[in-house]
């Protein structure tokens, strides 16, 4: 399928570093590219020429079906640099095979999981000076699709290109707990639309609702089923728990929500400490109804960029309810700890999580 497959990556180094360009108390969030990024393009049928070459610009012609009919995916990881001196990345086969339902999605030449990791292994070890050592920093790692084909019909391009580029991050949201806004009127997805696959599109979709969702002093957007407006699904640009009389529940996968690896790396903490957990539909009122009867113990959220994030509270319609007195809660704080003492090497990776990257 991929004739990349096997090519070994040609490396072109950049002259110098803009590492000294990194604001070292705070990184912030995808606001500065490390030295270099993978390339490989597809065209006649076949991945060529993997390469990793300085980061910078790149020239894309104005037709290129991208940039009209948002034919383009994305992913996105961490690379973490532990106290001794080893560097992993988190899950990258979950992303690998992420992307591909993705590709699927959207028509897009799949990319072979194990080109996805070698680009990825042979990109951090390039940069590796650029991953952050303090805890609650990391190496952000997104990897994109896009159709780079000039056409204006409308269908699946015939060439793309597929990039990975890295930035140093601090987490995504700075703040103790975020206030969300249950979204009754804009909807993320829809039953057989994309709101499983990382795409695009459905980020700029969540743009309006979010900034209205501000504009009303609110942190992120709940949202809600594109059908009935009722069930929870997604908030923000994550996976969304509750803490209910002891259980834990979180909207099942049934294509409208996107299959975060933090979702399904939580899940499986919770299980092995013999918590009940169930995935499946939410409705917004029996969270309502749980905070009447004191029963919601904690809500949070969960996501790479994020990691775990409480919820402090939620507004629906015009009611707002606060959970733990709008305080982090012990379980979003022990998840938060489990999981970066994983992704650091702090503990030992029974899972196998971790990609070492020598
Ligand atoms: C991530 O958590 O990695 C995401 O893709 C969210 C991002 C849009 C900030």
């Amino acid at each position: 399928m991929i004739e990349a497959m096997n090519a070994p990556i040609a490396t072109h180094l950049a002259a110098t570093s803009r590492l000294d360009q990194i604001n070292d108390d705070d990184p912030g969030f995808g606001d500065i590219f490390s030295d270099h990024m993978f390339q490989v393009d597809y065209r006649d049928g076949a991945w060529r020429d993997p390469r990793i070459v300085p980061y910078g610009p790149f020239e894309i012609e104005p037709g290129a079906l991208c940039l009209h009919y948002g034919q383009a995916v994305f992913e996105g990881l961490k690379a973490f640099l532990g106290d001794d001196g080893v560097v992993r990345v988190f899950r990258p086969d979950r992303n690998a095979a992420r992307l591909v339902e993705s590709c699927r999605r959207l028509c897009i030449p799949e990319i072979d999981p194990g080109v996805f990791l070698r680009a990825i292994d042979e990109l951090v070890r390039v940069d590796r000076r650029w991953i952050p050592a303090r805890r609650g920093r990391a190496l952000y790692i997104r990897p994109l699709i896009v159709a780079t084909e000039a056409n204006l019909n409308v269908r699946p391009a015939r060439e793309y290109r597929f990039f990975i580029m890295t930035s140093p991050v601090r987490e995504y949201f700075t703040g103790n707990t975020v206030h969300l806004k249950a979204e009754r009127r804009y909807t993320r997805a829809a039953p057989g639309g994309m709101g499983f696959a990382k795409t695009a599109g459905n980020y700029a979709a969540s743009l309006l609702p979010g900034a209205e969702s501000q504009s009303q002093g609110h942190d992120q957007v709940l949202w809600l089923d594109g059908v009935s407006h009722r069930h929870v699904e997604e908030v923000g640009q994550m996976n969304i728990f509750f803490k209910v009389a002891g259980k834990v529940l979180t909207p099942d996968l049934r294509g409208t929500i996107l299959p975060g690896v933090t979702r399904e790396s939580v899940l499986t903490l919770l299980q092995e400490d013999g918590v009940e957990c169930e995935a499946r539909r939410i409705d917004i009122e029996e969270i309502l109804r749980a905070a009447d009867e004191g029963t919601l113990e904690e809500a949070f959220g969960a996501g790479t960029a994020a990691v775990i994030v409480p919820v402090g509270r939620i507004s629906v319609d015009d009611r707002t309810i606060e959970i733990n007195s709008a305080r982090p809660g012990p379980l979003a704080l022990d998840l938060y700890r489990r999981i970066v003492d994983i992704q650091r090497g702090d503990v030992p990776d029974d899972h196998g999580w971790n990609r070492i990257v020598r």
